[in-house]
């Protein structure tokens, strides 16, 4: 494609972008796709000649489009969002631009430069400890895993690294049994053994019961166990819950455990000063991951990763070929030292332009809106009086059932799902579950910058006519 065309399509694309960003609320949120739709639709083997661009664009918007999940639609109320912004998406653009890999300093100075202010300045905004080390990763799964990696290495005096795991005992993991399956999956590809981690049992909050960790710790040191590290967490996947890191953070300094805190939802909440006492006892912390792309208006995926001991991170990861040494590696970051891969995008950009762009003001409205939508919704269920909040509203999620009194809890466990089905069904709602206690859990999730009262009311009316809709009424 020639540069005259390509500023051509550009325009073209540019328009379509803003349309969609402006229209996504009018498409379905959940594609009306069964599997196997789209590949259909795509032949078997690639193109022997080039095809025209307008083309691919025409088989984009005919083919894709319609089986996206559209994660930017104001219903999006799913899992937990991967929101973005039209300044997140621009410097996107750019990124794609440059297409510089930047795997050291000297393959791109600004791009090491740039991550190394934007981590800085996350920490000032979210109120992390002073004189911690930040880099990005692609994902919180990848960052637990880097955490495992150091703790592990860490108590082995580099001794894994150089002869492997062989002769060095069993270790053992520690996490609640409301963890996110990052950590169950950290363990496993650490070479930690999955049999080794150790699911704590929660409170009524769902949050971490200290005392029982306590306890499996001694149990294991007991069995002749090696303990290593805890994974605490601030907004647990299903609930929002935050374990308490404080009292989790004394004990693991007295038995000598690495603590890794995955703040990766609830980590972009404190940039509210008023919530953080959610990271109380965060400076006793050994690592901390938490997602702006998940809340903090910046497109998927950009992972902020946090170290007390920059030296401990890098002497896990750092490895130096000769093709890759520079004159100048003791002046600078090079961040394939600093986790997994070698390769890496330039996501600092994004992060530099969302921070910018909104200011931390504008971000911590943001916030606190939706933190207020869902006391909002929770309130006007409660107010309704057939639902039942399932778990505290910590941030901006709520865990609720509907249960009619005249019912008892089997059918509410039967109901609960067709709801769920009817709501999804829509088009106009995503909403996704858990359990929680056992219990069949709908959970509400207003993530998206578009998110107003008006989605609150739209969702109340949704509910409303799909219960109406329900069987055994
Ligand atoms: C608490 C928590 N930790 C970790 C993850 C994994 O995040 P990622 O997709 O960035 O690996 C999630 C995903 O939702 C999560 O909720």
């Amino acid at each position: 494609m020639k540069t005259t065309e390509f500023r051509q399509q550009a325009h073209q694309l540019v328009d379509w972008m803003a349309d969609y960003l402006e229209q996504v609320g009018q498409y379905p949120v959940l594609p009306a796709v069964k599997p196997g739709d789209i590949l259909a639709q795509l032949p078997a083997l690639p193109p022997a000649q080039g095809e025209p661009f307008a083309d691919i664009f025409a088989d984009f918007q005919r083919v894709i489009v319609p089986g996206m999940t559209h994660w930017q639609h104001p219903g999006f109320h799913a899992y937990f969002p991967a929101n973005s912004s039209p300044p997140s998406v621009l410097a996107e653009m750019l990124t794609a631009t440059l297409a510089a890999q930047c795997m050291i300093w000297q393959t791109s100075p600004a791009a090491a430069e740039l991550e190394e202010r934007v981590m800085e300045w996350l920490g000032h905004l979210c109120g992390l400890p002073s004189g911690w080390s930040g880099v990005i990763q692609d994902t919180a799964s990848t960052a637990t895993l880097c955490a495992l990696l150091t703790a592990r290495e860490r108590a082995t005096a580099w001794q894994a690294n150089q002869a492997g795991l062989n002769g060095l005992g069993a270790f053992t993991v520690y996490c609640s049994s409301e963890t996110h399956s990052s950590v169950e999956k950290g363990v496993k590809i650490a070479g930690l053994g999955r049999q080794h981690l150790r699911k704590i049992e929660v409170d009524d909050q769902f949050a971490l019961r200290p005392e029982q960790l306590q306890a499996a710790i001694a149990a294991d040191r007991a069995a002749g166990l090696r303990p290593l590290a805890v994974v605490a967490t601030v907004g647990t996947t299903s609930s929002c819950a935050v374990d308490p890191l404080r009292a989790i953070a004394h004990l693991c300094q007295a038995e000598g455990l690495w603590l890794h805190v995955d703040g990766a939802y609830g980590g972009t909440a404190t940039a509210l000063p008023e919530l953080r006492p959610l990271i109380d006892g965060l400076e006793l912390a050994d690592s901390y991951v938490f997602n702006p792309h998940k809340w903090m208006l910046t497109n998927f995926d950009c992972t902020a990763y946090f170290v007390k001991d920059k030296a401990a991170l890098l002497r896990t990861f750092e490895i130096m070929p000769e093709y890759l040494k520079t004159g100048i590696d003791q002046q600078v970051n090079n961040y394939r030292d600093w986790g997994i891969q070698l390769g890496r995008r330039f996501r600092a950009l994004k992060l530099w332009f969302v921070l910018r762009s909104y200011g931390a003001e504008g971000i911590r409205c943001i916030i606190k809106g939706h933190n207020q939508l869902a006391q909002q919704f929770a309130a006007a269920l409660l107010a309704r009086q057939h639902y039942q909040i399932l778990a505290p509203v910590n941030l901006n999620l709520v865990c609720f059932r509907y249960a009619p009194a005249h019912l008892r809890e089997a059918e509410w466990e039967t109901l609960n799902p067709q709801l769920l089905a009817q709501l999804n069904q829509t088009g106009q709602v995503y909403l996704s579950h858990t359990r929680l206690a056992g219990r069949y859990t709908l959970r509400a999730v207003f993530g998206q910058p578009t998110n107003t009262e008006a989605q609150v009311a739209n969702l109340l009316r949704l509910l409303d006519e799909q219960v109406a809709r329900l069987p055994m009424q």
